[in-house]
């Protein structure tokens, strides 16, 4: 099969499968959708090609399309929790306006990425609103407008936000928020800059 034709194929096995897993049904094998992403990103690295390869908690979301029962829940969420590493000056709180810039920045895992030019950023505003300034945000995770506020800036706050940014699972199992310091998108001084963009008293956050 040439490159064009198992393009479409992938892109035709994705499209039954959207539409399948829409209707929260799930008739298309796991393994033809394994063997289709594998066949259209033959020639990638292989530091693409270890990513096809579901990792624990991807294999059981999957399974349950992202409803696990309970007991599969609190073992994704252990996981979660277990995984996350703190800054080793214990620090939780860094600089709002490094945190901008990484929840501004989408850089790093694509193909023009590598080998790495700039720091890798956290792409927040894709799937969030923060500050008011910036309108051109996504809407695929809440509004974080005033988060701070809303939370009182409490030190317990400060620590949740920190986990849910490290490992989103440790929250709520199954979540779409990526594992951004779990999967090292993101290290534990750069997710202390986000907590801070979300957190401090004069982020434009809290405006
Ligand atoms: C691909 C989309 C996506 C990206 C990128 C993303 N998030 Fe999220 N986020 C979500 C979704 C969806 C939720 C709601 C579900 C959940 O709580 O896991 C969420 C929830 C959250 C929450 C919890 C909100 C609450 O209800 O208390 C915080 C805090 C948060 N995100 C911060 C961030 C920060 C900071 C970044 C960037 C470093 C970020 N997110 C990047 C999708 C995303």
């Amino acid at each position: 099969m040439n490159r064009i034709s198992s393009y479409l194929v992938v892109a035709g096995v994705l499209v039954a499968a959207a539409c399948t897993l829409g209707e929260r049904k799930m008739t298309v094998a796991p393994e033809l959708i394994d063997a289709a992403l594998k066949g259209g990103w033959a020639a990638s690295t292989p530091e693409w090609l270890a990513r096809h390869t579901q990792d624990e908690t991807m294999r059981l979301c999957t399974q349950y399309n992202n409803e696990p029962p309970k007991a599969v829940a609190a073992t994704i969420e252990a996981s979660a929790r277990a995984s996350i590493k703190y800054p080793a000056d214990g620090k939780l709180i860094g600089d709002w306006r490094q945190g901008e810039r990484l929840a501004q920045s989408g850089y790093g895992m694509r193909f023009t990425d590598y080998p790495a030019r700039n720091p890798t950023g956290g792409n927040c505003y894709a799937c969030h609103q923060l500050s008011e300034a910036e309108v051109s945000y996504g809407t695929l995770g809440p509004s974080l407008l005033g988060y701070g506020k809303i939370k009182d800036f409490t030190a317990e706050a400060i620590k949740a936000t920190y986990e849910k940014i490290y490992n989103s699972h440790a929250v709520l199992p199954c979540s779409n928020m990526p594992r951004l310091g779990a999967n090292g998108v993101l290290t534990p001084e750069q997710i202390r800059d986000a907590v801070a963009l979300l957190m401090s008293r004069d982020s434009p956050v809290n405006k």
